[in-house]
Order: C-alpha cells, then structure tokens, then sequence
C-alpha cells in the first residue's frame, strides 16, 4: 500500500507515530520557510507542513506542488502549535512534518473548482464529471446511495428475499414511456427492448415460485427529461408471493423506517406509522397523488359558499358541478401595501394560467379584524357569507386566501402549483423533514378522451379491489385498483400493486384497456401462458433509488446522486453519447439512417 493511514484518520492519540499518506493536494499555503499543504482524500483532510529548515528536500518539492496534484507525504504526527489547531476538521488537532514528499501524479488547473462548493456551471460540472465527482460533497452522496443500497440488500436477504438478475436485452415492457429500441445483428430488422421496469420478469419469478425476489434493476425509459427524471435510473424492484396489499405495505413501511434510522438519524419523520391517504382525498387536497405533507396549505372546498356569492363565475362553476377551493396562505398578506399585493399576487396568477386557469381570486385579511378585507372579490360576499367562509378556512388577521374554480383537472394543477410556490414563498419547508406517505385507492383505469378509451392507470397487471370486481362490467371508472404508491416530500419514490394472477380476469382487462387479444397475444403470449401453469397470488413495489438517495442526500435533483448522468437532452457531454455510429457498424445491423438526419447534424 502507497499509504499507512487515510486523510481523515489520524487523531491525538497517532502523535509521534511515523505515517504515510497519500491524496490530492487541496490547497497549499506557501509561508517562506514553512508550506502548508492540506492533503484530500475520500475519508477527509490532513495538515502536513513542510519545514525549509528541517526537511529541506520535502520543502522543496512542497514548493513546486499545486492543486489537485497526486502526492505521497512521509512523515510524524504532531500536536499542533497552541493556537493552530482546527476544531471544523476531524483531524485539526494534529498535524503531520513531512520528511518525504513524492509526486505521483501532476495536474492542470482544474477547470472546476474542488476545494469549494461554490455555485458552478453545470455543463461544466457533467463535462468535467470525473473532477466535478472528486468534490466531498459529491463523494458523500455517491457513498450515501452505496449504503443505501447495501442496507437494502441486507434488510431484504435477511427476510428471505433472493436477488436475481433479468435481462436487459429484452421485449417491450410497458410502463407509460417509449422503449429504447436495440437492433440485434444476428436477427435482421429485429429489435430488443430495453426494459422499463423488469415487470414482466418478476410476475415470471413468482410463477417459477421464488416468491420473495428483489433486484437493484436498471430501468430506461426515453421520455422527457425533469429533474427527478432520468432516461436510465436504477429502481429497488421487488415482488413476493402470497400476500395481500397490507403485507407488500408492511413490509416496505418497516424498511423505509429501518432506512431512516440507520442512514439519516439527523432527519425527522413526518409520522410512524407512514400516513395513509386514498388517492381521492390526495388530489381533493393537495391537488396531486404525489403531495408534499411537509407543511399544510390545504385546498379546503368553498363550493357551496362561493356558488352562492354574487361572484357570476363561481356561481356558474357551481352550477357546472364544478368546485371552488381555497388555499390559506398564512400571514401572506399582513405587511403588503396594496401595490406590493398585486404585485404578488399578479406573479402567482401568472403561474397558474400555464397550468390552464383562467384567474387568481383572492382575498386579503386585513391585520386588523375591523377593517375591511382587500382583493378582487372581498365584496361578493354577504357579510354572513364571509364569516362562514372565514370560518370553514380557519383565516387569521393578515392571511392571503386565494381561490381558485374550474374543472377539477384545473383546481387540481392549480392547488399544486400554488402549494408548492407558496411553501416556498413562505419558507415552510423543514429540510430536515421526512414526510414520507401511502397513497392508496387509485382508480384502476383514467378516461383518455383522445382515444376514446380507458387506460390502466398504472400498469396493465394491476388488480382492481377484490370488493370492487363487479364495477369491472357495470362502471369500470369507479373500480378501484390495489395500486399503492410511496411518497416523499412531494416526490413519487415508488409504485406498485397486487397483480391479476388469474388468466381470465387479465384476459377481461385487455379490451377495456383497447388492447385486441392478438396483440396482448403477441406482446404479453408468454406471461398468458405461464399464467395457465400454476400462479402464486403475488405483488410487489418498485422504488425509485435515485429519487430516495436525492431526498436522503438533501439534493435539488438526481443528476446529484448518480455517477454519470444524462443531461436536459439525454445527452452525456463528457464521453459524447450518443454519438454516429460507423457505417460499416450500421451495414451490420441492416440500418439505413435517413440522410436529412445526418444533414442536419
Ligand atoms: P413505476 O413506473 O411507478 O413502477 O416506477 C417505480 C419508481 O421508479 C422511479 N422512476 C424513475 N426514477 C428516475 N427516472 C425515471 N425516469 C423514473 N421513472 C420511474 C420512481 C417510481 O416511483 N413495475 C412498476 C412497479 C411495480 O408495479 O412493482 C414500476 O416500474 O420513483
């Protein structure tokens, strides 16, 4: 070994001892006869001093090392000077007097920095990944997730559950994304898919009876691009046999909570046990199946109220069956002079009409109960009215209470929208807070207009509500699935469900879905058919693990916790994927690329 200890080891107690090190230079401070260099590698940072006087030949090198040069340092720990010592660093007690300095590798100014979390281009950052990956607080987030997923491993073996592979060369496995194709030389014109999920080959593990099977699965996916969105992402996918919804629940509930304690002790949890909301109340109140429980601002109904205000548009809306919400923000309003609450509230209107609403109402309480409240239609209701509104939204002097009224697609987008623009307005996000959450009782099928048809609304395998099988024939929009989904801080961290384990009732799924029998034949035949050979009642859940390692690591998106990500176009800058293939490898495999394409590049 090139080193005895690392750079975040040595304490009082190694004083006096011999030690070899080894890292990168992170800064050196050059003070005549004395050089400080503080030395970085994975596990932290020394002091080592080189002294013109004592050690002449390790001064000398010392003066010619720069940032981010490779180096080896020989040398004895020693108290530091009284005065000197670091109390922000694990080892500012001591330091180490080289007697040998030896560079090992040199390096170029580094385009980015590494020695400072300063705010950095990120195409930069993905263009210089390997360096932009040598800064600590990248180190501790790619290390988080490798935890995060050896706890996993060990939670899951020890209850009895068997990691296997599925191939990734494989055929469609729908999820709600395009495939990424791959065409195969060996069978011209054909294409394998790469998976969305190993769907298909779980359901296959139960039936080959493994019934408790988990993979750290690599997914792809090619759809549009966010920040929690990756075209490749790494999902915890498991599946277990003969089990109801509530085991698959309690199972994932005990290691999400073991997770918490064991890797980020520091953060709080919104509840133990995980709160449980149907996917109804979700939407009617938060606005979203995937809400943010770290602060309130609850969309609280109005309709009857506001529908008969003298307001004409929620009258009319009322009339509609369609509703009238109100979210308080509090103390919203309290300090703003009437120029600065348009203002504000101008900005929040702009934002909800990309969401397709028509307007912001609102209305302001004045910080003094007598006066009278401010805002475009504070004066269409009856005194009586206003009271009772005030009531039913629990509004205090100084509060904001914004309306909003449309179809409920509409009130939907805009509650979410403005939640979450106002949580943040406001400052009510803890970020030591875990607001983990089931979300349960989804529909099992969502209305696609355009097509005139339902969609599963999660995934063709999903089993409606045992209590709900007959809704199938007389109103399938009302059947509920036993779809369950794991959130966080407003994030979806997983999906799953019990699945139709029973040919028949899959088999009544598909028209409803507008899928013909030939063609499930011809996609799913082998899942059909290994269906009529003995199939455990099963379920299972996926995890998204970049998703949990970006909340557990406190970072703005998953770009931050996965190695080497892809950029906004799918893109990865440093090696230049994807890029042309050669035409000979394209002969290979029978494909023609179409010439305005190449053109346009
Ligand atoms: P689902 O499609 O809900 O379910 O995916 C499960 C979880 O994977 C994560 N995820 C993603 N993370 C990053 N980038 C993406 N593009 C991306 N897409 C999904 C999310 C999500 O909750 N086979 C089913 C699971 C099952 O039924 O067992 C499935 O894949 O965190």
């Amino acid at each position: 070994m090139l080193k005895t200890h690392n750079c975040g080891e040595l304490r009082e107690e190694h004083i006096g001892e011999s030690v070899t090190l080894a890292g990168w230079v992170n800064r050196r401070r050059d003070q005549g006869g004395l050089i400080f260099i503080d030395l970085r590698d994975r596990w932290g940072m020394t002091q080592v001093v080189a002294d013109a006087d004592g050690t002449p030949d390790a001064h000398a090198v010392a003066e010619q090392v720069r940032n981010e040069y490779v180096i080896q340092i020989e040398g004895k720990v020693r108290q530091r000077p009284d005065g000197t010592e670091n109390p922000e660093l694990a080892t500012g007690a001591i330091d180490v007097v080289a007697d040998t300095i030896t560079i090992l590798s040199k390096s170029k100014t580094p385009p980015i920095y590494i020695n400072k979390e300063d705010r950095m281009d990120e195409t930069m950052r993905m263009q210089y990944r390997y360096l932009d990956l040598r800064r600590p607080s990248m180190q501790n987030n790619i290390i988080l997730r490798h935890r995060i997923v050896k706890f996993i491993r060990d939670y899951l073996d020890n209850r009895g559950f068997v990691e296997i592979e599925t191939p990734i060369l494989f055929k469609t496995t729908p999820e709600g994304a395009r495939d990424f194709l791959v065409p195969s030389r060996l069978n011209p014109g054909k294409f394998y898919a790469l998976p969305q999920s190993p769907q298909q080959l779980k359901q296959l593990l139960m039936v080959a009876g493994y019934e408790r099977y988990f993979q750290i699965a690599r997914c792809f996916r090619d759809e549009d691009l966010r920040g929690d969105r990756q075209p490749e992402f790494t999902q915890l996918d498991l599946e277990m046999s003969f089990v109801e919804r509530e085991d698959v629940l309690q199972l994932n509930e005990g290691l999400v909570l073991a997770l918490v304690e064991a890797l980020v002790p520091e953060k709080k949890l919104l509840s133990k046990p995980l709160r449980r909301l149907t996917y109804t109340e979700a939407m009617e109140t938060y606005g979203t199946d995937r809400p943010d429980l770290r602060y309130k601002l609850e969309a609280i109904d109005v309709s009857d109220i506001a529908g008969k205000s003298a307001f004409a548009p929620f009258q009319q809306n009322v009339a509609d069956g369609k509703p009238v919400k109100v979210i308080r923000a509090p103390g919203m309003a309290g300090q703003l002079s009437g120029t600065a609450l348009r203002k504000v509230t101008g900005e929040l209107e702009t934002l909800i009409r990309d969401v397709g609403a028509k307007g912001l109402g609102y209305i302001a309480m004045p910080l003094d109960e007598t006066a009278e409240v401010k805002g475009p239609i504070g004066n269409k209701f009856t005194v009586e009215q206003k009271l009772a509104l005030f009531e039913r939204v629990g509004a205090e002097p100084g509060d904001l209470l914004l309306f909003t009224s449309d179809t409920r697609e509409i009130v939907y987008a805009v509650v979410d929208k403005l939640r979450r623009e106002l949580a943040e307005r406001l400052g009510l996000i803890d970020p030591q807070l875990l607001a983990f959450c089931w979300v349960i009782d989804f529909p099992l099928f969502i209305w696609d207009d355009e097509a005139q048809r339902w969609d599963p609304s999660q995934h063709m395998f999903t089993a409606p509500m045992p209590e709900d099988l007959e809704l199938l024939d007389s109103d399938p929009g009302k059947a509920r699935g036993t779809q369950y989904d794991l959130v966080c801080n407003g994030y979806e961290i997983g999906g799953g469900s019990i699945r139709i384990h029973d040919r028949e009732l899959q088999e009544k799924i598909f028209p409803l879905i507008g899928q013909t029998m030939e063609h499930a034949t011809e996609q799913f035949g082998h899942i059909l058919e290994a269906f009529e050979y003995g199939v455990p009642p099963h379920g299972g859940i996926a995890w998204g693990i970049d998703r949990l390692a970006m909340i557990f690591a406190g970072a703005p998106n998953i770009r931050e916790v996965i190695a080497f990500p892809k950029t906004q176009t799918g893109a990865d800058i440093m090696a230049h994927a994807p890029s042309y293939a050669e035409p000979g490898q394209l002969e290979e495999l029978h494909i023609d690329v179409v010439a305005d394409v190449l053109e346009e590049a």
